[in-house]
């Protein structure tokens, strides 16, 4: 008799040849920057080049080959966005309501059966996922959170780390003077899949309940240089779009820019139009829009087909799709819509 076989071939030791899932938490209401996030959710605000979420998704390692969103408000307008967006293939998964940062996590679990990637869906950071998943699969824990070092820690989960880089505890927003550290929770995870094991149904919040739980398990820390802005309130979002603007330098396509103005770099517009105002330092401007003779406009985003007329000061603010800033005008760190 004939055997017919044939040799396995050995699995790669080499972890950075597989492929992996990542899951990005985009279903938050965004009620910090209201009345914008009435209009549009969170993950679709303009930052520079392309909307938020797309920062975060395009900053994955090559090695993530699908993007799971966790959605909630405002889901239909996601989900017309990425239909019409090619990229990595991004599959959205609805919560019903929303199950917290913990829930929605235990909501893709079915998808999740290898080490995958978590984030929250409005950091942009300078952080080397790659490295941070080689640091994990190193350790050998159930996770590994990415760290930030602050100067004021209390508005934030705070954690304290052994000299092997261990978690050993976890504050939550620690009154001023009595944080355990300066390194704070950056919302960037490596996990393995055990973690969904001890996320209960219904509303789970994955830094109160989860992580405390989970310190035995062995939950290691990755800190990192470089920047790393939360962009959930008007001023992080402008601060992200100046760190993002020092990078790029002044570019302005298919604008109209009047001779007469006076541009102070860096600054972003496209297909705008600029009479003999003041514009910058750290403005983005999108399609469509007009800003008049004698406006000043500093580190402010002015969304699609706004106006801001003559004489008008915008600083610190965002002007929302269609809006207007009146003549004379001024709009002060605030969000206009
Ligand atoms: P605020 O209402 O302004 O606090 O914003 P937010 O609703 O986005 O909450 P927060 O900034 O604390 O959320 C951090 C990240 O987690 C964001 O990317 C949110 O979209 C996401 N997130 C928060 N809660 C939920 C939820 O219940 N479900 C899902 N899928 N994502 C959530």
């Amino acid at each position: 008799m004939k055997f017919v076989g044939h040799v396995e071939t050995p699995a790669p030791d080499d972890n950075s040849l597989q492929t992996m899932k990542a899951v990005i938490l985009a279903g938050g209401m965004g009620t910090r920057l209201r009345p914008l996030t009435n209009l549009m959710p969170k993950p679709l605000i303009p930052l520079v080049d392309k909307p938020l979420i797309l920062h975060i998704i395009d900053s994955l390692p090559e090695s993530i080959d699908t993007v799971f969103l966790a959605v909630n408000y405002m889901k239909d307008v996601l989900e017309d966005y990425f239909k019409r967006t090619p990229g990595k293939e991004v599959i959205l998964v609805e919560e019903r309501e929303p199950l917290g940062t913990g829930g929605a996590l235990k909501n893709v679990g079915r998808y999740l059966d290898d080490t995958f990637v978590a984030c929250n869906g409005d950091i942009i950071s300078s952080i080397d996922i790659a490295s941070m998943i080689e640091e994990h699969h190193l350790k050998g824990g159930i996770g590994t959170i990415a760290l930030w070092r602050v100067s004021d820690p209390s508005a934030f989960g705070v954690v304290s780390l052994s000299e092997d880089k261990r978690i050993e505890l976890f504050q939550e927003k620690p009154k001023r003077g009595e944080a355990c550290s300066n390194l704070i929770n950056a919302g960037i995870y490596v996990f393995e899949p055990e973690i969904l094991d001890f996320i209960g149904d219904g509303f789970v919040s994955l830094e109160r309940e989860v992580f405390p739980k989970i310190l035995n398990r062995g939950l290691y820390g990755y800190s990192f240089d470089g920047y790393w802005v939360d962009c959930g309130v008007r001023e992080n979002l402008l601060e992200a779009q100046r760190i993002l603007l020092s990078q790029r330098g002044e570019i302005h396509l298919n604008s109209k820019v009047d001779v007469k103005a006076k541009i102070i770099p860096p600054n972003f517009m496209t297909n705008a139009e600029i009479g003999p105002a003041t514009v910058g330092p750290g403005v983005c401007i999108c399609d469509r829009s007009v800003v008049h003779n004698g406006a000043q406009i500093s580190n402010s985003l002015l969304m699609e087909n706004s106006v801001v007329g003559k004489g008008a000061v915008v600083r610190n603010s965002i002007i929302g799709p269609n809006a207007r800033v009146n003549d004379g005008e001024t709009v002060e760190n605030s969000i206009l819509v």
